[in-house]
């Protein structure tokens, strides 16, 4: 390991993999693993090569009440204000969303609530089992720019009395607001409305107590934010909702129920779980807090910059961590083309990365804020994009 550093920026960037001559401003969309971590994954792959029978038997069997699966879990489950036991290892936030719909009995007639800036594929997990059971999807509509005035109320009305489950996004992809989850959670249990957060971008952009936000369950990404190798998230669920909440794979350790049951569902490569430690010193050699300070303060430059392109901030401050979406300007609405169009056009030409979307028939924009980053990538992104232009700007 190198020695602790305080300074923040493209000096970090050979820490990475990432391609010298890029300009990377959407950590957002799948992370960015450092060397580091991906020579302790490499490390427990080799163990577990040398010798199979003992590593899957012995060294992360469920049996084992400290397999390092359960040493791993109860590290992350520290660092968001729990422990091991509320935390179980799934891929991706896409399989905890899809394990959570999947662990609920819906009734003909019963409600999904989603937010309108729901994850696409989120959406079409809650569609399917709605459809399946002849239940619905109710979406909340948060017009932008949006403000933090009515945010709950509105999420709290639109659930009724057949409502099972409101999936809500911590931070939102399109549009990376930050939503207040403690608030909203209260308001729809106060409704007896059962939640999951769906914080695939959270985890390492803010400091998480998973039980003061109060959510049945809760899901978060490691591979984005946290710099843990790709395939490593969680799910989190109470103790209440813990034995109803089963792996999508059945397999032999099924009757352990949660967690465990999801440490081995079947023969897979575990390495990116085990790996989450590193993940976590990773962050802590430079300091939670100060990484979360340096990424807030570097999102914020963002918005002077971005001025010259005629772009809007779509969210205040207050609702803001480290990545920060802006509507651009079109003579017309958007189609989904158009965000392809930009993203490609820009790394092909600039080679600059970007995120962009549609939402609400406008062309948004995504820059993500990273240790690795400085405001002179931010300036030669900006000025890329303001050369490479947009579709009917
Ligand atoms: C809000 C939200 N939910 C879920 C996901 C899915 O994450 P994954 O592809 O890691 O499953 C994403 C991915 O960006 C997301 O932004």
């Amino acid at each position: 390991m190198p020695p602790a550093m305080t300074q923040f920026g493209r000096q970090l960037r050979s820490l990475w993999h990432l391609e010298p001559e890029g300009t990377f401003l959407n950590h957002g969309s799948f992370g960015a693993c450092p060397k580091d971590v991906l020579a302790e994954q490499a490390r427990w792959r080799l163990l577990m090569e040398r010798q199979p029978d003992w590593f899957f038997r012995h060294t992360v069997s469920p049996r084992a009440m400290n397999n390092e699966l359960r040493v791993a879990a109860e590290r992350l489950g520290r660092f968001v204000g729990t422990d091991g036991e509320r935390i179980a290892f799934v891929t991706n936030a896409t399989e905890a969303v899809n394990t959570v719909l999947r662990s609920l009995r819906l009734q003909a007639g019963d409600e999904i609530l989603v937010l309108d800036c729901v994850y696409n594929a989120v959406r079409l997990a809650a569609e399917e089992v709605c459809k399946a059971a002849g239940a619905k999807v109710v979406k909340v509509s948060l017009p932008i720019p949006i403000t933090a005035n009515d945010v709950v109320e509105r999420i709290a009305d639109a659930a009724g009395p057949r409502t099972r489950l409101a999936i809500i996004d911590h931070i939102a992809s399109p549009t990376a607001v930050v939503f207040p989850v403690a608030e909203i959670t209260q308001a729809l249990k106060a409704k007896g409305v059962r939640v999951l957060i769906d914080g695939a971008h959270a985890l390492g952009q803010l400091a998480l107590d998973l039980p003061a936000i109060g959510a049945d369950w809760y899901t978060a990404n490691a591979h984005k934010w946290l710099f843990a190798p790709k395939g490593t998230a969680f799910l989190y669920a109470t103790e209440e909702v813990a034995g109803e909440t089963v792996p999508l794979s059945v397999s032999h350790w099924h009757e352990l129920k949660f967690p465990r049951a999801f440490d081995y569902v079947g023969t897979r490569d575990v390495s990116a779980f085990l790996s989450a430690p590193a993940a976590i010193d990773f962050v802590e050699r430079f300091g939670a807090a100060e990484v979360r300070d340096y990424l807030a303060r570097l999102s914020r430059e963002g918005v002077a910059l971005t001025a010259r392109l005629g772009a809007e901030p779509i969210a205040p401050d207050a609702m803001i961590a480290a990545m920060r979406a802006y509507a651009l300007p079109q003579r017309r609405e958007a189609v989904p083309d158009d965000a392809l169009q930009l993203m490609q056009g820009l790394w092909e030409k600039h080679r600059v990365q970007v995120a962009s979307s549609v939402f609400q028939g406008k062309l948004l924009l995504r820059l993500s804020a990273q240790i690795y980053v400085e405001r002179a990538d931010f300036e030669r992104g900006i000025a890329a994009l303001d050369r490479h232009g947009w579709a009917d700007r």
